[in-house]
């Protein structure tokens, strides 16, 4: 059998392998909510401007209504035979009203159809995304608000660095999820035009309202070319590169969380809920939804790659290679969407083990530069003398397998004469980052404002900053 929709000039039908290489209905039926509302508003758009009497315009919305409904209802039969969505939602239509469903495709085409479908499904996905990210912004302000005095490492090159607060950690995290929320609120605004009414590529000679349809479906604008309305995919692409990224950010914190939960960190204890165990060993607690977060980055970037490289080098306007836009769009924003709820749950179950993240701060001499601080401050030493002495200072240690709080007065005196026992304040991993005060640095009270500030931003309510907690040594006096 020759297909209906466009069988007129055909004698016989597809070959069954030509069938299943075009069929797209086995991925795109997700799109239905999005093609039976960008079909009722056209319908209602050629009946205001006077293409589709009122009579054929009512049997086509009440036959999509119902068609949406046995969908939703799960009684709808998906035929590959017709291909996909478009193709299967308009035919039931014609069994459901009869000859009036043939008059909605009237003035517009599968290309500017599909535009506009795919357009509508991927404002949804970045208006949940944007939700989940906020939310996941949220639980981090909470638990970063709970720890904005835990001493922890920070590190570069993974070695011991200087001491930071977990909290501040925390909060670099609601920065770089920040920066994600804005890549996908500016995609979200330039993909706000409706492609509906390019026609297959050369726009349509009936007098149909662009403007109108734009309104109905959410969209700002109509777009402005018909070329371009139906061949861009820009909007996928750019919604695909900001969801690797956002990926990427997850898949660095997801990196740290394993790092943090294994037996030589031992820096936090993440949940039953969100760890596996193993059949072999009893002792084991498999942090596996990080490690999957971890690589979710991987799928997401393919799917960014594999669709610039469908589309790079295709001649406009449309070509069906443009079909091969949709499965890999719609696994990168499930996997994304996955991640970020994987990872809301670990963040607000994972517990903090406070004394191992300060022991560990302890070691590897983390206060040195506050040392070299201490003597450019008191003792007006330039920094690269000062950096000098305190070199000798941790060999000194060293040698005696001590920490710098080890150190004698008499010792410093034997490193460096302009020492005095003012240094003894500087040498805490509490006064290291209690010092630390400057606009964005580790100090509580920064942490704190940080994260009320956030919070305000997220909730929409004004917000105090936390009472900071006087833990030991803190307060004793930064660079003296
Ligand atoms: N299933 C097609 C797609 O996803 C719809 C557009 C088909 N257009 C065409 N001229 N064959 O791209």
């Amino acid at each position: 059998m020759s297909n209906r929709m466009w069988g007129g000039r055909f004698q016989s039908g597809p070959d069954a392998i030509m069938e299943e290489i075009n069929a797209s209905i086995g991925f795109d039926q997700r799109l239905y909510r999005q093609d039976i509302a960008g079909s009722i508003a056209h319908a209602t758009m050629l009946q205001e401007v006077g293409i589709l009497t009122a009579e054929d315009k009512d049997a086509i919305v009440a036959g999509l209504d119902h068609v949406r409904a046995e969908i939703e209802a799960g009684t709808f039969t998906f035929s590959r035979g017709l291909e996909d969505i478009h193709m299967n939602v308009e035919s039931r239509l014609k069994e459901l009203i009869g000859d009036a469903a043939g008059r909605l495709h009237t003035a517009r085409s599968r290309n500017d159809q599909v535009a506009t479908d795919f357009r509508l499904y991927v404002r949804d996905a970045l208006d949940t995304l944007m939700a989940q990210i906020s939310t996941l912004q949220l639980t981090l302000v909470q638990r970063a608000e709970e720890e904005v005095s835990t001493i922890m490492p920070g590190f570069t090159h993974l070695q011991n660095a200087q001491p930071v607060t977990f909290g501040h950690h925390l909060m670099a995290y609601v920065e770089m999820l920040g920066r994600d929320h804005g890549r996908f609120a500016d995609a979200r605004a330039r993909l706000n035009e409706n492609p509906l009414g390019s026609a297959a590529l050369a726009g349509t000679p009936y007098p149909i309202d662009r403007q109108m349809t734009a309104t109905a479906l959410g969209f700002d604008r109509p777009t402005a070319n018909s070329l371009d309305g139906v061949s861009d995919r820009d909007f996928v692409l750019e919604t695909l590169s900001a969801a690797a990224i956002c990926a990427m950010h997850l898949s660095r914190f997801a990196e740290e969380l394993v790092i943090w939960s294994s037996a030589q960190f031992g820096f936090i204890t993440l949940s039953d809920k969100f760890t596996t165990g193993s059949s072999i060993m009893p002792q084991k607690r498999n942090p596996d939804a990080a490690e999957l977060i971890r690589a979710k980055v991987g799928r997401i970037m393919g799917a960014f790659t594999a669709l610039i490289i469908v589309m790079k080098g295709l001649p406009l306007t449309y070509s069906k290679d443009m079909q091969e836009d949709k499965e890999v769009a719609f696994d990168a924003l499930d996997s994304l969407s996955l991640s970020l709820a994987a990872m809301t749950g670990m963040v607000a179950d994972l517990q903090p083990r406070r004394d191992r993240m300060r022991a560990s701060a302890v070691v590897g001499f983390s206060t040195a530069t506050d040392v070299a601080d201490w003597l450019v401050r008191q003792a007006n030493i330039p920094f690269r003398e000062a950096h000098h002495i305190t070199g000798r200072l941790v060999a000194l240690c060293e040698e005696r397998g001590i920490g710098l709080e080890g150190l004698t007065i008499e010792d410093f005196k034997s490193v460096d004469a302009r020492i005095d026992s003012r240094i003894h304040k500087v040498l805490s991993v509490e006064a290291s980052v209690a010092a630390r005060t400057s606009f964005g640095g580790t100090a509580p009270e920064n942490v704190a404002r940080e994260a009320a500030r956030w919070r305000s931003a997220l909730t929409g309510e004004a917000a105090e900053p936390v009472a900071i907690k006087r833990t030991r040594g803190h307060g004793e006096g930064g660079l003296g």
